[in-house]
């Protein structure tokens, strides 16, 4: 029998839609000599969806349609196996299928934050991707800095404050980040992506309404300095802690200040140039200008490798992920950014020019996901006494120690 593959993809997320080409190409590069797939479709609000129509990008033209002739559905563990049950009004739960290990393809919040993966550990059903803690510290961007500091990385150093305490204090937070830094800075809020609520601040009057807007999407922002002389490179990482690789370097190519959301999925803002890269179906963020390689000294390239491998062992991740870095190109010095734990197309536009296929890439993704389930088996979770059954002599308080 073949292994059956869950694909749950979209989600509660600014980045659904991206999340849904990035699953379709996903699931039509799977190897269907070794696996079945049975994609899941996460609805904005959260329900949950099944259709082997799901295959096909244009059924996600039109939801309501697709949603109508698919199933509600839910996963169950029922015993040792992993169903998926369609919900109906009533008692009865209707088994569509079992699958063997779940492969999410969510981005942003609420999905690659670490929430969904925690509904997999929950259960215990095998998953390919980063765990509960890696992706959590990947989401936010000022947790993964001190996560990289204290492991030598280098990153930029930043100030963190919540909207609440910068609003009742709001001088105070100016001036500890006029004291720390100088002009021009970078304003983000902490756990976003695709340039959501980012901006430059050239002065003072130009921060404080940085931050203002920061916060119409955040309680968390940060406050960095920004790299003046920017190129941006990004590289991706595949394997566990005990191994790990890293895949040709790109260069995405701007067109503005900031990498905005529509340079990175519609094709490029004003006065983009370079080569329009990816060679992939389907477009996401493949549509982004990009050069592949980037053209950079072997010592940025060799720098751009270890630093990428050690974030991936730094914060335990597992499967594929992208990590993306500031190049200074006035002190010849990169900077770690930001790590996308589940990045669009799976990055498999950087291991295609390594000589990976993409079907061979979900092969070894699949392969970790199984990897991990086995060690993980092997260790203690659970004591088969109940000592619920002893003596109760320490009351009813419980006693944690
Ligand atoms: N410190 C910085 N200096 C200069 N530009 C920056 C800096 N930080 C971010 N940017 C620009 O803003 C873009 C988005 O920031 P990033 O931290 O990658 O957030 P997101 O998660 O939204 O992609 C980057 O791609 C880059 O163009
Ligand atoms: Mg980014």
């Amino acid at each position: 029998m073949k292994t059956n593959i869950g694909v749950f993809f979209g989600g509660r997320s600014v980045e659904h839609e991206v999340a849904v080409i990035s699953a379709v190409q996903a699931m039509n590069a799977i190897d269907t000599q070794k696996y079945d797939i049975t994609p899941i479709y996460i609805t904005k609000n959260g329900e949950m969806y099944h259709s082997p129509e799901m295959l096909n990008i244009s059924e996600f033209k039109n939801i309501p349609a697709l949603l109508e002739k698919s199933k509600n559905v839910t996963m169950v563990k029922q015993g040792e196996k992993f169903n998926i049950v369609e919900l109906k009004k009533g008692l009865f739960k209707k088994v569509l299928c079992s699958i063997d290990i779940a492969f999410p393809i969510v981005h942003g919040t609420n999905c690659e934050d670490g929430s969904l993966t925690g509904w997999f550990e929950l259960l215990g059903i095998p998953y390919v991707s980063c765990d509960v803690l890696s992706a959590a510290v990947g989401m936010d961007k000022a947790v993964f800095k001190y996560v990289l500091q204290k492991a030598d990385v280098p990153v930029l150093d930043c100030v963190q404050f919540y909207a609440k305490e910068y609003v009742a204090n709001s001088d105070k937070y100016i001036a500890k980040i006029e004291k720390q830094f100088s002009y021009p800075l970078i304003v983000k809020p902490a756990n976003l992506g695709s340039s959501v609520g980012i901006s430059k601040a050239n002065d003072k009057d130009e921060l404080i309404t940085a931050i203002k807007d920061a916060m119409n999407y955040a309680s968390k922002i940060l406050v960095e300095p920004a790299v003046t002389s920017l190129r941006e490179l990004n590289c991706s990482v595949v394997g566990d802690t005990d191994s790990c690789k890293t895949s040709v370097i790109e260069e995405p190519v701007m067109s503005d200040e900031i990498l905005s959301y529509k340079d990175k999925y519609q094709g490029g803002g004003k006065g983009a140039k370079g080569a329009k890269s990816g060679g992939s179906k389907g477009s996401g963020m493949a549509s982004l200008y990009r050069k592949i390689p980037a053209d950079i000294s072997d010592k940025i390239k060799q720098d751009v490798e270890e630093y990428a491998k050690q974030t991936f062992k730094a914060i335990g991740a597992n499967g594929v992920v992208r990590i993306d870095f500031l190049y200074d190109t006035e002190n010849d010095k990169v900077y770690v950014n930001e790590i996308n734990t589940i990045p669009g197309s799976l990055s498999f536009y950087l291991w295609e020019p390594k000589g990976v296929k993409y079907s061979e890439l979900l092969d070894k993704l699949i392969e970790l996901g199984f990897k991990r389930a086995r060690v993980r088996e092997n260790l203690q979770f659970s004591f088969d006494t109940n000592i619920l059954d002893n003596d109760m002599s320490f009351g009813t308080k419980g006693s944690k120690m």
